[in-house]
């Protein structure tokens, strides 16, 4: 199948043409897929989270979608997955808790391309153990957007199965592989999503790994988790979710002294780290206003076992990349 944009192809940007792209994917998808079966790792994410409802229109229960909880993912995703696919729209959904075995792999490893290896590689055996479970499966779902193939050309486009054995060849089934990422929005918005998960900013595929500096603990791992919760809370709050590109939090593996209840604190800091960019090549800081800054600071010393500073990163790209790993 032809890889480029149809020039025909009219840009997605109101409800009545995403109707109009979703009527005619619900007929493709099942003219490709008639009574076969479908396997979807559903991680989520705005891309995935779209395929998953387009396919449940479709083909509804020949649709198996596989969530894998890696340990990484923000505070109360896994949570939102089951709760939007499996008890609203009854779609098959497989939950797979791996957060030890992905904790375990990554113990001691500090390096960051290695985590991100490891990571990866983790979750291609996790997805094909579970694919391996199901019988007769012959397409395989993905999230695959046009900037994919545009940047990448085929292989990343198809990462998530290039590392599956050669025994297990299926047919890729990718509704959205024209479609840019303002228009994926506009098509899950008509599809009755929910707003915060259509709209939300990028998040890594390492997730909250290269967050945590370093070699991954699981309690730094939390204060990471329950820092950026009430990062994004305040956000929300200030109304800065509308217009912040990328917004996280970081703890790096140092320790330094503070002072909680008159009483030595010799404990991690949290770097805050608030971005806006075109296209994620180069990166602007956002100016926070300082009462934000000062609620934010509050609650996470408060809130966040083992956390006694906040910091504010100031750093555009270049120098500094967005993620600090
Ligand atoms: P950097 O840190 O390179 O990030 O300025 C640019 C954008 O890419 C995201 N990013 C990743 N996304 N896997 C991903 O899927 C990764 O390993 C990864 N590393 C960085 C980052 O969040 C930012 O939006």
């Amino acid at each position: 199948m032809s890889e480029k944009r149809p020039e025909t192809m009219q840009r997605i940007t109101t409800p009545a043409l995403a109707e109009a792209f979703i009527e005619q994917q619900l007929s493709a998808l099942r003219a490709q897929i008639g009574d076969g079966k479908v396997l979807l790792a559903l991680s989520g994410g705005v891309d995935s989270s779209v395929v998953a409802a387009l396919l449940i229109r479709a083909v509804g229960s020949q649709l198996t979608c596989v969530h894998v909880n890696h340990g990484l993912l923000r505070q109360g995703e896994p949570e939102q997955v089951i709760e939007v696919f499996q008890n609203q729209m009854n779609a098959n959904l497989v939950y797979v808790d791996a957060v030890d075995r992905f904790l375990d792999k990554l113990a001691g490893v500090a390096e960051p391309e290695q985590k991100r290896k490891i990571i990866g590689a983790e979750f291609i055996r996790v997805f094909e153990e579970e694919a391996r479970k199901l019988e007769g499966i012959r397409f395989l779902a993905q999230g695959t957007i046009y900037p994919d193939i545009l940047e990448s050309g085929p292989v990343k486009a198809h990462h998530n199965v290039g590392g599956l054995p050669e025994d297990m060849q299926f047919e890729l089934v990718e509704p959205l592989k024209f479609l840019f990422k303002d228009e994926v929005r506009v098509v899950g918005d008509a599809l009755g999503l929910p707003h915060d998960m259509v709209y939300r900013q990028p998040f890594p595929g390492p997730g909250l790994g290269v967050r945590c500096i370093g070699a991954i603990t699981r309690d730094r791992l939390e204060a990471v988790r329950h820092s950026d919760a009430i990062l994004r809370e305040e956000f929300a709050l200030a109304g800065l979710n509308q217009h912040v590109w990328q917004y996280f939090t970081i703890v790096p593996d140092i320790k330094s002294t503070g002072v909680k209840n008159n009483v030595r604190a010799f404990e991690w800091p949290v770097i805050l780290r608030a971005v806006n960019t075109r296209d994620a090549m180069t990166a602007t800081i956002e100016e926070i206003p300082w009462p934000v800054l000062h609620k934010i600071t509050a609650r996470i010393t408060a809130e966040v076992p083992g956390v006694n500073r906040v910091l504010y990163d100031l750093t555009p790209k270049p120098t500094g990349t967005i993620e600090w790993e």
